[in-house]
């Protein structure tokens, strides 16, 4: 079975679907293979990956909405790396919010639908929208662990009660065995007002919290405009080893939640 991960805020442009790319390229480098699911009606991470979200026919809409009528295998594409696969979005998501709101279990969908995929993967790595709506919500009761990218400026961490409040209730009432951990990202380590959010998110959250900082560089920008992820782009560059690090906090955890079970 494969460990489910949803990458989840609110707030928009905090490093969501940079950290689906890049952990799905290291998790990649270990050998192992990822889905990753763009589940946000702006394909921002089917753009990072330099393919154009009008070009297909098929997407994470009809996964949602029909995934039962069709080959699941139809809606995934290949991505530039190898073992990293992708359904892609486009703005017909948009559409699915209202069309699943009046279902019964409609929070389940997404779960039930992943279900359905026949290829063995080692991981799914969700990209939910910068909002906290159905799709959110789906991702959340589909995944093991919830990955919550922070920016680390005060301002970032007000939006996060509100997050958590939704994981609390998805925790209660479908997935008692969701996990929550933080990743701090866009880190500004010249600043001691980013160095002090560092270590509050580190105290508030304790285990909670990725041992991994991702630094603020502009290598991300100009590996999405390149239309790869920052481990191909810039293969040794500081970014590309913090991805490499958090796939092996991912891989500790993988191990841990094995032997618990
Ligand atoms: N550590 C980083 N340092 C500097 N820039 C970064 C970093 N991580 C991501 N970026 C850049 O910041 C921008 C926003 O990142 P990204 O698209 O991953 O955020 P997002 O949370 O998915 O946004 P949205 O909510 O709009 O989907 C992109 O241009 C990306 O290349
Ligand atoms: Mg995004």
């Amino acid at each position: 079975m494969p460990r489910i991960y949803a990458i989840a805020n609110q707030k928009g442009g905090v490093g969501k679907s940079t950290t689906c790319s890049c952990l799905a390229a290291a998790l990649s480098e270990s050998g192992l293979t990822v889905l990753m699911v763009d589940l946000d009606p702006q394909a921002g991470l089917t753009v990072s990956l330099g393919l154009d979200p009008e070009s297909f026919e098929l997407t994470s809409y009809d996964f949602l909405i029909r995934a039962e009528s069709l080959n699941v295998a139809d809606i995934i594409c290949a991505t530039g790396t190898p073992g990293v696969d992708l359904i892609p979005a486009n703005l017909d998501l948009a559409g699915a919010e209202a069309e699943l709101i009046g279902e019964i279990g409609w929070d389940r969908t997404l779960k039930e639908n992943l279900s359905l995929i026949t290829r063995p993967y080692d991981y799914i790595l969700i990209d939910g929208p910068p909002s906290l709506g159905v799709l959110t919500t789906n991702s959340l009761m589909a995944a093991h662990q919830v990955m919550v990218p922070v920016q680390t400026e005060y301002l970032a961490l007000r939006g996060l009660t509100q997050l958590q409040r939704i994981i609390q209730k998805v925790q209660k009432k479908g997935n008692p065995g969701l996990e929550v951990k933080i990743l701090r990202t866009m880190h500004n380590s010249r600043t001691l007002h980013s160095t002090e959010v560092v270590d509050e998110l580190k105290q508030a959250f304790g285990a909670q919290v990725y041992r991994t900082v991702v630094k603020r560089t502009i290598k991300f920008a100009e590996a999405s405009r390149a239309g790869q992820p920052l481990l191909q782009f810039a293969r040794e560059s500081e970014g590309a080893r913090a991805y490499r690090q958090l796939a092996q906090e991912v891989l500790e955890d993988a191990e841990a939640s094995a032997r618990q079970r």
